[in-house]
């Protein structure tokens, strides 16, 4: 819990399922809080917890100094807050609302246009993990306003970290977080996709899929050695070649094909390996196909 002096007045526009736990983390945490969202009701267990439920967001964020603000997109941050940008001059605004690292450098300009000082996060957990010790949350933008809200901050996630003073560091890291998420959820599915034509349920097969994962997965994915050999383009391997790897994606599609399963979004990833294999690089690292996904061939 903060201290005592760093109890000040809060308020949280948007109280979807993330802005309603943002707001009740401050209320257990004793901040005076006012909240605004466009949908009314979703502010009454907050009004009987104590909040302030205000009518307007201008009425929100007049009531505080310090705003944090969590909605669907930043075209609705900028919808709602541009008309009040004379208003918000002076104030500390907290942008959790998720998008690109460009629309979030593009709303730190707008503020500091406006005298609005800003920080951009990124919340890498879910609502019920807010307040927690383990809730991940990266910021970025100017230093001096994360280390004089640092406490506030922590509020919402103990695992609160500052990144850059380029305000689109955050977004970076959460996006490269989620794809990585959805990758490792894509190959999740196709596998079941294929278990389940073959008769095997996901039951049966979760002890390999937690072996796997735990003694396969992670270990190569988490190597620091494979994090230095990645930052030096270091694609040497004598574990798991080109070759090998364009085999085991063609095994896959063909598989996949006979048990009329759809396993399209691998088709990119073979092109990219057998691309890698035909310039030369069958002996290679399977990471050598970053190349093809970045300017550099
Ligand atoms: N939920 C998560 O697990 C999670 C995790 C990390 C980050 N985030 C990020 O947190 C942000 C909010 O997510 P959420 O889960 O809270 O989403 P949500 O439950 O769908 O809530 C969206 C919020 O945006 C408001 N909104 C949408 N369009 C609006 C408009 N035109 N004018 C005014 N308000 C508008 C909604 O108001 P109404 O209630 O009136 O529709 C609601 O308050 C997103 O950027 C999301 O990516 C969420």
């Amino acid at each position: 819990m903060a201290t005592n002096e760093n109890i000040f007045p809060v308020s949280v526009i948007g109280l979807g399922n993330m802005g309603l736990a943002i707001a009740a983390a401050y209320l257990k945490a004793g901040y005076p809080t006012t909240v605004w969202n466009r949908s009314k009701g979703k502010g009454e267990r907050l009004a009987a917890e104590g909040a302030t439920v205000a009518d307007t967001h201008a009425e929100a964020l007049a009531a505080s100094s310090v705003a944090v603000v969590c909605l669907s997109t930043y075209h609705v941050v900028h919808e709602l807050l541009e008309p009040l940008a004379g208003e918000l001059a002076g104030k500390v605004l907290i942008n959790l609302t998720s998008g690109t690292p460009e629309e979030a450098r593009r709303t730190a300009e707008w503020a500091a246009k406006h005298n609005i000082a800003y920080l951009d996060g990124a919340i890498m957990a879910i609502p019920p993990m807010i307040g927690a010790p383990e809730a991940l949350i990266f910021y970025g933008g100017t230093k001096a306003v994360f280390d004089t809200y640092e406490p506030m901050l922590k509020v919402l996630g103990g695992s609160t970290t500052y990144l850059s003073n380029d305000p689109g560091v955050p977004l970076l890291y959460d996006l490269a977080l989620l794809t990585m998420m959805y990758g490792a959820w894509h190959g999740h599915i196709h596998a079941h996709a294929m278990l389940k034509t073959g008769g095997i349920s996901a039951a049966e097969f979760l002890p390999y899929a937690d072996s796997w994962l735990r003694y396969l997965i992670t270990p190569l994915l988490t190597d620091p050695n494979g994090a230095k050999a990645l930052d030096d383009e270091n694609y040497t391997t004598d574990v798991s070649n080109m070759n090998t790897n364009k085999l085991a994606l063609d095994h896959i599609i063909r598989t996949s094909a006979e048990m009329d399963i759809n396993a399209d979004w691998l088709t990119p990833i073979y092109t990219l390996a057998a691309q890698k294999v035909e310039e030369g690089y069958g002996a290679d690292a399977f990471t050598r196909i970053i190349e093809g996904m970045t300017s550099k061939k």
